[in-house]
């Protein structure tokens, strides 16, 4: 058994664990980052692809290695489609700020760039386990290392950023798991090799359903279809994908080309019962999960980090410990208020199957709500572009 002792033990090199090392790094305090994964499949995993601003402005701290301002796209608003027609929310007009399109593996590569070039340790292919003496001032992350061989890592906090199936959860939770909600219906997500269809987001509300269409580059875009969550993505043609698509976004033409991706992205929002137990607290989607519409994961992830690394440095740095103790309640604020929206974005842009005349009729009144009124603009492009960070 290898013993390794550091001051934070991180588990998952997501980018809630990544971006914590560097601020931490940054701080002067020594992290180790573990994850089961390999370094390919981290940086290839294809996700969401909008940052807000204090997203990129938190990544900006990585110098020359983040490309988010140089190799994504600014974009200063979106359309919400419904009814047959567009309406644009101007992020710059209503609350001069703005986000960016720079998907989540590239800003992966660019964490781990920046952590190796750093001189900092970040393994791969380790397993945790579980977190031993979890209650005491040096727990430990109990694993199984890229060879094989149990690796133990002593620390004077452990932070679980292993995602939604969290082993370091159970160390902080216990039995108890945390508020669920699962939706009826799932995204179809595609990526193509064509010229964009249209220059910012398309959030569209349709009779046969939902859909995004987003963009990558110049020659590849992303466009995602509401559909069951038990769908096969294999069952479809490319012929039937482009007819659902273009079906739920009329007055478009979208510009098609051969599709080398597919995948089902089902619906789910949860918040873990607690974000922390003494030495150990959990961040990232091991905290919380939101669907998709919207994209606000990888950014509550980072703010999850901005208000984690401040405890770290209070406890770490000074010995003072009151910052770690309110770490969930203040993360919590904001986890909420983007559960909220989230399922808000959800609700008012996916159709269910059983949805009646009136609740048709009242979705359509929700949306003419928000375009027709500048509080309910404003209230989109605040969220969207994200609130403030501390
Ligand atoms: C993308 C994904 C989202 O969930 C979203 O709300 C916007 C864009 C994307 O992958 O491009």
């Amino acid at each position: 058994m290898t013993t390794i002792r550091t001051r934070v033990a991180i588990v998952g090199a997501g980018p809630a664990g990544l971006l914590l090392s560097h601020q931490l790094a940054e701080a002067g305090i020594e992290s180790i980052v573990i994850d089961r994964r390999s370094r390919a499949e981290i940086e290839s995993t294809i996700r969401a692809g909008i940052l807000e601003q204090g997203t990129v402005e938190l990544l900006d701290t990585l110098g020359g290695f983040s490309r988010a301002r140089t190799t994504g796209a600014r974009h200063d608003g979106i359309e919400l489609r419904f009814a047959g027609e567009g309406h644009r929310i101007d992020f710059a007009q209503l609350v001069g700020r703005a986000v960016w399109l720079y998907p989540q593996h590239e800003v992966l590569k660019d964490l781990v760039a920046a952590r190796l070039a750093g001189g900092q340790d970040l393994r791969f292919g380790v397993t945790a386990v579980r977190v031993d003496d979890a209650a005491s001032d040096r727990p430990r992350v109990i694993a199984t290392g890229a060879d094989g061989a149990p690796l133990e890592i002593e620390a004077e906090v452990v932070v679980g950023a292993d995602g939604s199936r969290s082993v370091v959860r159970e160390a902080v939770s216990g039995h108890r798991t945390g508020y669920f909600r699962e939706y009826p219906f799932a995204w179809f997500g595609i990526l193509c090799e064509a010229p964009p269809s249209a220059e910012e987001l398309i959030y569209s509300n349709s009779p046969d359903g939902f859909a995004l269409i987003s963009q990558r580059s110049a020659t590849v875009q992303r466009m995602y279809f509401q559909c069951d969550p038990d769908v096969d993505p294999d069952a479809f043609s490319e012929a039937q994908m482009w007819d659902a698509l273009q079906a739920r976004v009329p007055g478009t033409t979208l510009q098609e080309g051969p599709i080398f991706q597919r995948d089902v992205l089902r619906f789910r929002s949860f918040v873990a019962q607690d974000l922390r137990k003494g030495r150990i607290a959990l961040i990232g989607d091991a905290a919380h999960t939101v669907p998709p519409t919207g994209a606000k994961g990888m950014n509550l992830a980072a703010a999850d980090v901005v208000v984690l690394s401040r405890a770290l440095r209070a406890l770490l740095l000074e010995g003072d410990e009151r910052l770690l103790d309110t770490f969930a309640e203040t993360a919590l604020g904001r986890i909420w208020k983007a559960q909220h929206f989230s399922w808000w974005m959800t609700s008012m842009l996916h159709v269910t199957a059983d949805a009646s005349e009136f609740d048709r009729r009242r979705q359509l009144g929700e949306l003419r709500s928000v375009v027709e009124s500048e509080a309910g603009s404003r209230y989109l492009a605040e969220a969207y572009t994200g609130w403030p960070l501390e």
